[in-house]
């Protein structure tokens, strides 16, 4: 693995960790994080031996703070346009073919909330507050956080969380079905990784379509999805994972996937 100056990444077995590693600044994004981020993925997109991503924030304060602030002066509409049009940090998590787990530590505000909104999973400690509060800078989320918190919490709550820019708390994100499970924060990485584990003993080509065809459902009508997801399933008779799903189970013992 590369060696990167504003993030690390970790491996446990094949679980990796990618943590944004600027605690003094809340781990604000700074152009620099979404580009080793990018790098990042694209390093672990390859390694075989990873199953599961998880990405965190440093430090016990925060997640992620949204974007890096500081650097706004700087910024012009090309610049923005070309840091979130395409390749994007979000959107190599969204395409990011193995499953990706947000565990959020704290803060988990505008662009930190549209990086979370962009993982597959996303666990938080009691303490993580959540919020877009873009609007008070007068301007709007443009991570994706307008599409992918809609689609997860429908328009109504939508709009009030990104039109007031008010944070809201882990109990209330759990409520929203913004987060999956809410622990406390002593119990969070090892929940976290109680749950990677157990994702990364299943059949990474199977969790490759699983992933393309849930997030089907939210960018396609449902013939397509239905068809599509027909098209995946087939996919997946065709791999020596099933033959060995398959055997393991007839013979009442542990599956062991290869990823073939
Ligand atoms: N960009 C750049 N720097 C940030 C930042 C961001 N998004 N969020 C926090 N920081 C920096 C602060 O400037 C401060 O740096 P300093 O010590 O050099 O002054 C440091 O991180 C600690 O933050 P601070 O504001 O002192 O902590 P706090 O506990 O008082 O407040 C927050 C925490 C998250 C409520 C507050 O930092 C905040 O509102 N951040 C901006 C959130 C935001 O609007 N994000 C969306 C951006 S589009």
């Amino acid at each position: 693995m590369s060696n990167y100056e504003t993030i690390l990444v970790e491996k446990r077995e094949s679980v990796a960790i990618l943590t944004i590693n600027r605690p003094d600044k809340l781990n604000a994004l700074s152009s620099k994080v979404h580009v080793e981020g990018v790098d990042a993925l694209d390093e672990l997109r390859k390694d075989t031996e990873i199953r599961v991503l998880v990405i965190t924030g440093a430090g016990e304060k925060s997640f992620i703070a949204g974007a890096d602030i500081g650097e706004f002066a700087e910024q012009t509409p090309v610049t923005q346009r070309n840091l979130f049009y395409e390749k994007t940090f979000f959107n190599s998590i969204d395409t990011f073919p193995k499953p990706v787990i947000a565990m959020i530590n704290g803060f988990c505000l505008g662009g930190g909330c549209e990086l979370a909104l962009a993982c597959d999973i996303r666990l938080a400690s009691e303490k993580a507050r959540f919020g877009q509060p873009e609007i008070n800078l007068g301007i709007i989320p443009g991570g994706g956080g307008t599409q992918r918190l809609t689609r997860l919490v429908g328009e109504g709550k939508s709009m009030e969380i990104i039109l007031t820019g008010d944070m809201i708390d882990a109990p209330t994100a759990l409520q929203l079905g913004l987060v999956n499970h809410v622990f406390s924060a002593e119990e969070l990485e090892a929940k976290t990784m109680e749950m990677a584990n157990k994702i990364a003993e299943k059949s990474p080509i199977a969790l490759q379509m699983a992933k393309e065809a849930v997030k089907l459902a939210s960018r396609s009508n449902l013939d397509e999805g239905l068809r599509r997801e027909v098209d995946l399933f087939a996919i997946c008779f065709s791999t020596a994972d099933k033959q060995e799903g398959v055997a393991a189970f007839l013979e009442k013992r542990k599956p062991v996937f290869k990823g073939k």
